[in-house]
């Protein structure tokens, strides 16, 4: 080992590897990568920035990553270039033997944090005093902690993703007449709005409110209750926004994530997942056009990848990037292959057994729609 690279390894603080510029270090990811082979997975989210990305072994939304780590038990590690809920996901549907690591543990999801379990629970008690809960199918977006993913599950719901939120919904709406939607109001409320259940039939679940700023008739009268959480990427893209891009190019196709307001939502020519808008924009001829409203990561990669199409970002104005997501640098990854390398796991996510067992139980069900 040549002396230079001995001095690192023997320093193997994070503090060390920070210091290097992103693409300083690509070398020695490579190696590292290489030498562990196919004991190590790596994944990456779509809106992981190209530094990061250039090293997953498969790319994808959150749906897809989720099953990619159970398709891979020879992987011993997987390396989750995502956010904490991501990696959580992956820790429970991991098979015996592997790990998860999540490469900067500060890399969370500011909408997961909006439904605390605590919330959520106190939330079911008020709708078990009113006589609803009993009616009630809990469904909680994948962006949710493992802890409210568990308490889906054991009260007869379900995770869902972007992609498969419709079936989701109507997958508990064929079973009791109401549906508990966690945490993203957006998804529900635009996921809602397509399998035809009017707005007058949704209620906003404001967890710092008696009743969710409800009274009682409004909460008996709503098919759909919609947690108030948002993305705060995705809830930037503003109606205008839509027109502005119209205004200049009347050839414009609008695609939006759907976490996007329904304002947007309905003005967009098109709504879906991450993957979704990836397949859109594949199989779209050379010379269209497009304004495209989820996480500047992914935006600029697609204007890369094709450039026989316009692909601008739909508020060309702003800079929507998912700040946590971000976290997840050249640095960590090296950091924590290097340390596998020397037998070191570093930053392991390990959800408890009891979270667990209700996590998979509305996980499982969530994969037997698809
Ligand atoms: P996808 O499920 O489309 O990957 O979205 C995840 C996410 O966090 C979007 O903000
Ligand atoms: Fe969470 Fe929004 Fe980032 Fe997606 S883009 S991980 S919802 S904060």
């Amino acid at each position: 080992m040549a002396a230079s690279t001995a001095n690192v390894l023997a320093d193997c603080s994070l503090t060390s590897y920070l210091r290097h510029p992103d693409r300083a270090l690509d070398g020695r990811i490579a190696a590292a990568r290489r030498n562990l082979g196919r004991r190590v997975l790596i994944l990456g989210h779509h809106y992981q920035r190209d530094e990061v990305i250039h090293f997953a072994d498969y790319t994808g939304d959150s749906f897809r990553l989720a099953r990619r780590a159970m398709e891979h038990p020879e992987a011993e590690y997987i390396i989750f270039c995502g956010v904490h809920f991501m990696a959580e996901s992956a820790d429970v549907l991991r098979g015996p033997g592997q790990q998860v690591i999540l490469p900067d543990l500060n890399a969370g999801c500011s909408m997961a944090d909006m439904a605390e379990f605590t919330q959520v629970e106190d939330a079911w008690e008020q709708l078990e005093a009113l006589g609803l809960a009993a009616e009630i199918v809990p469904i909680t977006y994948i962006n949710s902690t493992a802890a409210i993913k568990a308490f889906c599950g054991e009260h007869g719901g379900l995770v869902c993703t972007s992609s498969n939120a419709q079936a989701a919904l109507r997958w508990a709406l064929a079973r009791k007449p109401r549906v508990l939607f966690l945490p993203d109001q957006h998804l529900g409320r635009n996921t809602g709005h397509q399998i035809g259940i009017g707005l007058e039939e949704m209620a906003v679940w404001n967890p710092r409110q008696e009743l969710g700023g409800n009274d009682a008739s409004r909460l008996r009268g709503s098919r759909l209750l919609l947690w108030k959480g948002h993305c705060s990427v995705h809830q930037r893209f503003l109606p205008q926004h839509v027109d502005q891009c119209r205004a200049e190019d009347p050839t414009v196709r609008v695609i939006v994530h759907p976490e996007c307001s329904f304002e947007v939502a309905q003005k967009a020519d098109q709504t879906g997942s991450t993957d979704f808008i990836i397949r859109a924009i594949e199989s779209a001829p050379a010379g269209a056009s497009w304004a495209v409203g989820t996480e500047l990561h992914l935006v600029h990669r697609l204007a890369q990848q094709h450039p026989e199409q316009k692909i601008i970002p739909l508020d060309r104005n702003a800079c929507p990037v998912c700040t946590t997501m971000f976290r997840i640098s050249p640095q960590h990854l090296c950091w924590v292959l290097e340390n596998l390398a020397q037998g070191e796991v570093v930053n392991p996510i390990r959800v408890p057994e009891g979270v667990k067992r209700g996590a998979r139980l509305a996980l499982d069900r969530m994969l037997a729609l698809a």
